[in-house]
């Protein structure tokens, strides 16, 4: 799928001021750092439409992106991050929680996971809810430039090995640096893909 256009659209600090759920959208979540931010300027190949930082709690609301004039990619704020308060914290996960089971027009949601770490609570307990809530999503491990082929394999299988342990079957699976530009076919194929399929419902 090639890119056309990308314009930021809006920030909303809650569900209810997100834009109008008229076109398919796909959201970006995983902890703090990971690249979220990143990713959508390596998918729209904007270098900073969506606003990246060294230091983890950059993004705090919902940031939606047009694309194409069809369609959303959408920035959320990470989950994990050690610096913010336990009412922050309560605030995200309900803030989230309502976005993911309420967002009528999000087509599949991406959790992001950082490509050097070993499974972690966090994210399995989070995805463990995707699926309760059955919220369509798929797995992308992010910053594969920063460690070996071999390394990213090995972690991967331990994430899979992890996940296998509550699921019959494993997301859709990708691999990502936004730092090399790699990935980037094969995410906008699959968004691609799923809108067909969503929009033939
Ligand atoms: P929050 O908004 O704080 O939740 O973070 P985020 O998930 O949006 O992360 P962001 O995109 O801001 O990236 C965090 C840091 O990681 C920045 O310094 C990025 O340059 C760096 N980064 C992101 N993706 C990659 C990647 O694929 N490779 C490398 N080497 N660095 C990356
Ligand atoms: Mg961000």
């Amino acid at each position: 799928m090639i890119i056309n256009s990308a314009t930021f659209i809006k920030s909303s600090a809650r569900v209810d001021q997100c834009p109008a759920p008229d076109k398919p959208e796909f959201a970006f979540i995983g902890r703090s750092n990971v690249g979220k931010s990143s990713l959508i300027n390596m998918l729209t190949s904007r270098r900073s439409l969506a606003k990246t930082s060294v230091n983890p709690g950059k993004t705090q609301t919902i940031n939606h992106f047009l694309i194409n004039d069809a369609w959303y990619l959408v920035d959320l704020p990470g989950y994990g991050y050690a610096k913010v308060s336990q009412k922050m914290r309560e605030q995200w996960n309900t803030l989230i929680s309502y976005y993911v089971r309420k967002r009528e027009n999000l087509v599949s949601l991406f959790v992001l996971i950082d490509s050097r770490h070993e499974p972690i609570a966090s994210d399995l307990e989070f995805m463990e809810n995707l699926g309760l809530n059955q919220v369509p999503f798929a797995r992308v491990f992010t910053k594969t430039d920063k460690i070996s082929s071999n390394e990213l394999e090995k972690n991967i299988a331990a994430h899979n090995n992890a996940m296998m342990k509550n699921w019959d079957s494993l997301p859709p699976t990708f691999r990502t640096s936004s730092a090399k530009n790699s990935g980037r076919d094969e995410l906008l194929d699959y968004i691609y893909e799923s809108m067909m399929l969503y929009n033939q419902d």
